[in-house]
């Protein structure tokens, strides 16, 4: 050995210490981590379901880099001191807001072993078990939705990547020329314009889609909606014959089963006639009520996404997964493929054949495994589990809108068709901009004094609406009954006004 390399093998002898663990010190910091993890998941009665004072916790975040270990005991004890009492919980049972699902005991575990594998679940090669894992989970995900066995799909981070990821393979598979190589401007360099349609209550993530496809967002045709928050086919007739007249490029309908602001129910049926009239892909945005579709209380409409060409659905939603998880299935095998495969020359080792190899569906190359804590989940509380609890939610709702419509000064302000209710509080004497603002200054009381966090939603016709979506599985009728109440009294107190009317 040359001196040099003498040197060098003296200069390795002594790693630097404290990266690992034995067997006993995983034991005693996980022992301290569990405690910390089963205080954030239960006594819901002492806890907010936001944090008392949000302005502070930005100063608990900004000490200086630290030079020098901290003991993992001191790391638990400031979990304990800044974190634990500065989140926000949206497992707890007064959590309404947006559409967040409460996360159950077993995936916050099943996150937990998820990370100890460490299993990078893009190369079947070096993620096997992981692989065979989401390919079994997805084909439990496409039979609850009613999808044929042979649908492809992929775990993604959540509805939003599932609905880009399902705007990438359906650009590609509708249009005429190699958009991959050739991009959105076409080969000659002045394509038509794409267009896609969906409802005016559409999530913001499909113009993002078509922003970052190069589709352009004015790809995105917003049709306006009924009385029912659903969207009109009368309009969408028009629209499309009118972009065809200009020789624009229609590709596809969205569909929402459920959306983001009242849970409305597009009518799915005709839009899938009206797709195939068209020859157009049918997309369900289902981030939010695909699962419905497992309910005995499930709208029939919603139940016929079955037929659709791609459906994206978000476990942490209402299969109550901690996030983040959320799919995209699409009904033809080998579409995913044909949008995202790559075969980059340093993974030539990587086996292929008959295996899948996720990055080759998707965006993502270094992939956590998401898949494991739905996998356990659907294995813990089976699919005739998920349609009691779903159903459950969609009850509790169905009571929580008669309550409002029995509360004075609230009004129902949209109608409920799943587990969103959206209401209003008007108790007279004041209207226009003060209104209008009292909504919002409802929700933000409610939430200011610990109550509950509900949001806001956007009416039909500009006004604001106290919205409350239930997809938590330990929210109870007193839970409403309080959120209801007190919407009630502190719209009446901010109005100057006595409580009931
Ligand atoms: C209809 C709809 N689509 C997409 C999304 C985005 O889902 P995520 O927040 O899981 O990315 C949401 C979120 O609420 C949604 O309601």
């Amino acid at each position: 050995m040359s001196d040099r390399l003498t040197e060098l093998r003296r200069s390795v002898e002594q790693p630097p210490s404290g990266f690992d663990w034995d067997e006993n010190a995983w034991r005693d910091a996980g022992g301290r981590a569990l405690s910390v993890v089963a205080a954030a998941s239960t006594q819901w009665a002492s806890k907010r379901p936001s944090p008392e004072d949000p302005d502070a916790i930005l100063k608990s975040f900004s000490g200086p880099l630290p030079r020098r270990p901290v003991s993992f005991q001191e790391l638990v004890n400031r979990i304990e001191r800044e974190v634990l009492p500065t989140s926000a919980y949206n497992g707890h049972p007064r959590w309404l807001a947006y559409i967040m699902g409460s996360p159950t005991p077993i995936s916050v575990l099943g996150d937990f072993i998820a990370a100890a594998l460490n299993q990078n679940s893009g190369l079947w090669r070096v993620a096997p078990s992981s692989t065979a894992m989401e390919v079994q989970t997805l084909s439990w995900i496409a039979e609850m939705l009613g999808f044929p066995s042979a649908a492809e799909g992929i775990f993604v981070s959540g509805g939003q990547m599932a609905n880009i990821v399902a705007h990438a393979v359906i650009r590609d598979a509708k249009t005429p020329w190699n958009v991959r190589d050739l991009g959105a401007r076409g080969p000659d360099g002045n394509a038509p314009q794409f267009r896609i349609y969906a409802s005016s209550e559409l999530h913001y993530c499909h113009e993002q889609a078509a922003e970052l496809l190069g589709m352009g967002r004015r790809a995105v045709r917003k049709v306006p909606v009924d009385e029912r928050y659903r969207m009109r086919l009368d309009s969408l007739s028009q629209m499309m014959a009118e972009d065809r007249s200009r020789g624009d490029l229609p590709i596809a309908i969205v569909g929402t089963t459920g959306t983001v602001g009242t849970g409305s129910i597009d009518p799915i049926p005709q839009l899938l006639t009206a797709a195939r009239q068209e020859d157009l892909w049918l997309h369900i945005d289902g981030a939010y009520g695909a699962f419905a579709t497992l309910a005995e209380s499930c709208p029939t409409e919603l139940r016929a996404l079955a037929d659709a060409d791609s459906v994206a659905c978000d476990p942490h939603k209402w299969l109550f997964a901690a996030i983040d998880a959320g799919v995209l299935l699409v009904r033809e095998p080998g579409r995913l493929e044909r949008s995202f495969a790559f075969h980059a020359s340093y993974l030539e080792t990587a086996d292929r054949g008959a295996r899948v190899d996720f990055l080759e569906r998707g965006p993502e190359n270094s992939r956590p495994q998401r898949a494991l804590k739905v996998w356990l989940s659907i294995q813990a509380f089976g699919r005739d589990g998920y349609a009691a609890m779903i159903d459950y939610n969609i009850r509790l709702a169905a009571y929580m809108e008669g309550l409002v419509k029995e509360t004075p000064p609230l009004v129902l302000a949209a109608p409920r068709e799943l587990s969103i209710v959206c209401w209003r509080v008007e108790p007279g004497g004041i209207d226009g901009p003060a209104l209008e603002k009292l909504q919002i200054a409802v929700i933000e009381e409610i939430e200011r004094r610990g109550i509950a966090m509900i949001s806001n939603a956007r009416l039909r016709d500009g006004r604001s609406a106290l919205r409350a979506c239930i997809t938590n599985f330990r929210t109870r009728a007193q839970d409403l009954e309080t959120v209801v109440n007190a919407s009630a009294e502190i719209g009446a107190e901010l109005a100057g006004k006595p409580p009931r009317g």
